[in-house]
């Protein structure tokens, strides 16, 4: 497939639901061969038959992104796959049940941890290991996915998820320092309310008074589509974002324009 990215290689995690599988369908779109991992296998397949059926090349690959080995893998059986890589997506990231509202003191640690570790460390062992990769051959593109929750105060989100996700933008500004001078940028998004199955997953009256509470903040009063996050991500990985590395692009209807 002709476009922006032909002949590039892109490996996108959290790639079978959401925001994932719109960007590895995005970057496809665009010309790139795409690894897309998730956890759900038969998600994750569906995505890359679906790829596949519109010309791309494109596989899936199982990998928690929670396991170093898993992501190490990952990274090498993309290069073995497609002959290199250039553009990383990672999109994985999560709230625990159990670590969500604004409240300390009832805290689980369970709930605090699990949700670290999906939504902080998934990111560390990513860029860990892409990293490695591009600045021995040649640079690359990684685009990380915050959330507005990492940016303000956002009860409805939870400390846990909050915290991590701002860990995630502070990860991603440390690496674009590293690494501008060996050829690696480093954005993220920072979405806000998208459609997505996280509010599917809830119990549906507890999603629409959810989604009715946060839809006060952001000035355009609808959510998002995930396609909308992946235009996002594939300008920060493309030639057109070239001088731009450390940023958080916020998609967020106008959320955090109101202060943070
Ligand atoms: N949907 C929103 O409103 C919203 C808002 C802000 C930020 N985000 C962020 O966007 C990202 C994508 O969210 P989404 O709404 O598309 O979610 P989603 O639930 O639609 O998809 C998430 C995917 O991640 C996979 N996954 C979960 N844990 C994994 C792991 N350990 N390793 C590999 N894959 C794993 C799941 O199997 C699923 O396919 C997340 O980081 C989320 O925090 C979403």
């Amino acid at each position: 497939m002709a476009g922006r990215f032909e002949g590039k290689v892109a490996l996108v995690t959290a790639a079978s639901a959401g925001i994932g599988a719109a960007t590895a369908e995005a970057f496809a779109r665009e010309g790139a061969k795409v690894m897309c991992s998730d956890i759900d296998d038969a998600g994750g397949e569906a995505i890359a038959k679906r790829l596949r059926d519109l010309g791309a090349d494109a596989r899936f690959m199982r990998a928690d992104a929670t396991s170093e080995d898993d992501v190490e893998a990952l990274v090498k059986a993309t290069v073995q796959a497609f002959g290199g890589l250039d553009l990383a997506a990672n999109v994985v990231g999560d709230g625990h049940p159990e670590s969500s509202g604004p409240e300390f003191h009832t805290q689980s640690l369970k709930g605090w941890e699990w949700t670290m570790g999906v939504t902080l460390r998934s990111v560390f062992l990513s860029m860990k290991h892409e990293i490695a990769y591009m600045i021995e051959h040649g640079g690359g593109a990684i685009c990380n996915v915050s959330s507005l929750a990492g940016m303000l105060y956002n009860p409805q989100g939870g400390i846990a998820y909050g915290t991590a996700k701002a860990g995630v933008i502070r990860a991603t500004k440390f690496a674009a320092m590293t690494y501008a001078d060996r050829g690696v940028r480093v954005n993220c998004i920072a979405p806000g309310i998208t459609k997505t199955a996280v509010y599917d997953r809830m119990e549906p009256a507890f999603a629409k008074q959810l989604i009715d509470e946060m839809m006060e903040f952001p000035a355009i009063k609808r959510m998002i589509q995930p396609s909308e996050q992946a235009d996002g991500i594939l300008w920060l990985c493309s030639p057109e974002a070239s001088m731009v590395t450390g940023q958080v692009l916020p998609i967020d209807g106008g959320w955090t324009a109101k202060g943070q």
